[in-house]
C-alpha cells in the first residue's frame, strides 16, 4: 500500500510542467506554442531567455531527484523495497510524459530522467550528464545528445551496480525517452533538427 502512495506521488510530482510553469513565471509565450512545441528546457531557451530555460531545467531535474530521494531514503521505513523505488522512478518519469495537469501531453523526459538518475546514484547521474555535455559540445544537438545519454545511462548502471529492478527501470526510462524522440531522430537523419540556441522559428 506504502509503495502504491510513493508511485502516485511520484507521478503526480512528475506531471508538474516546469516548461509551462517557469514560462509563466518569467512572462514568457507557452513553450507548447512554439519552436519543437516541446514543454522542456530546450525549447524554453528558444524563447531567448536562459534563466527560464535553466530554471525549467533545475524544476524538471529537481522533481525527478525528489520522487527517488524519497523513495530511496524515506521509503524503507515504510516498506518500499527496491522495486518499488524502481516503480517510483518510472512513474515520476511517465508524469512528465504524460502530465495529468496538462492533458496528459508533456514532455520528451531529459531533465527529469537526469534527475532521477542522480536520485539513484550521484555516480550514474554525473556519467550520463558527461555523456549529455560531451555530445552536446561536440555536435550542439540537445535531442543527439539526449539520445546517446539514454543509450549509455542502462551500461552505466549495470557496471555500477549490476542487473536489479532499478536497472530494469532505468531500461524502460531510457526507451521512453528515444520513443519521445521519434520527431527529434528523423529531424537529426533529415539534417532538419535546430541545434542548441538556435531560435524558435527554426525549431519548428
Ligand atoms: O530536452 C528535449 C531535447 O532532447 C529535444 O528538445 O525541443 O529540440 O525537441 P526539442
Amino acid at each position: 500500500m506504502n509503495t502504491l502512495i510513493f508511485t502516485v506521488a511520484a507521478y503526480l510530482i512528475g506531471s508538474i510542467s516546469f516548461a509551462v510553469v517557469m514560462s509563466r513565471a518569467f512572462g514568457l509565450s507557452d513553450p507548447r506554442t512554439y519552436g519543437s512545441k516541446n514543454p522542456g528546457a530546450t525549447n524554453v531557451l528558444r524563447s531567448g531567455s536562459k534563466k527560464a530555460a535553466i530554471a525549467t531545467l533545475v524544476g524538471d531535474g529537481a522533481k525527478g531527484w525528489l520522487a527517488v530521494w524519497l523513495a530511496q531514503y524515506l521509503g524503507p521505513q515504510y516498506g518500499v523495497e527496491d522495486g518499488g523505488v524502481a516503480l517510483v522512478a518510472v512513474a515520476v518519469f511517465l508524469g512528465h510524459l504524460y502530465p495529468v495537469f496538462f492533458r496528459f501531453v508533456g514532455g520528451k523526459g531529459v531533465a527529469t530522467a537526469l534527475g532521477v538518475l542522480l536520485g539513484l546514484n550521484v555516480w550514474l547521474g554525473l556519467a550520463t550528464l558527461a555523456t549529455w555535455l560531451v555530445v552536446a559540445y561536440a555536435f550542439r544537438y540537445s535531442s543527439l545528445a539526449a539520445l546517446i545519454a539514454a543509450l549509455f545511462a542502462p551500461f552505466y548502471y549495470g557496471l555500477l551496480f549490476g542487473a536489479d529492478e532499478k536497472l530494469f527501470a532505468v531500461i524502460v526510462m531510457s526507451m521512453l525517452l528515444m520513443f519521445r524522440h521519434s520527431k527529434n531522430i528523423s529531424n537529426l537523419l533529415a539534417g532538419k533538427e535546430s541545434k542548441i540556441g538556435g531560435k524558435a522559428a527554426a525549431a519548428a
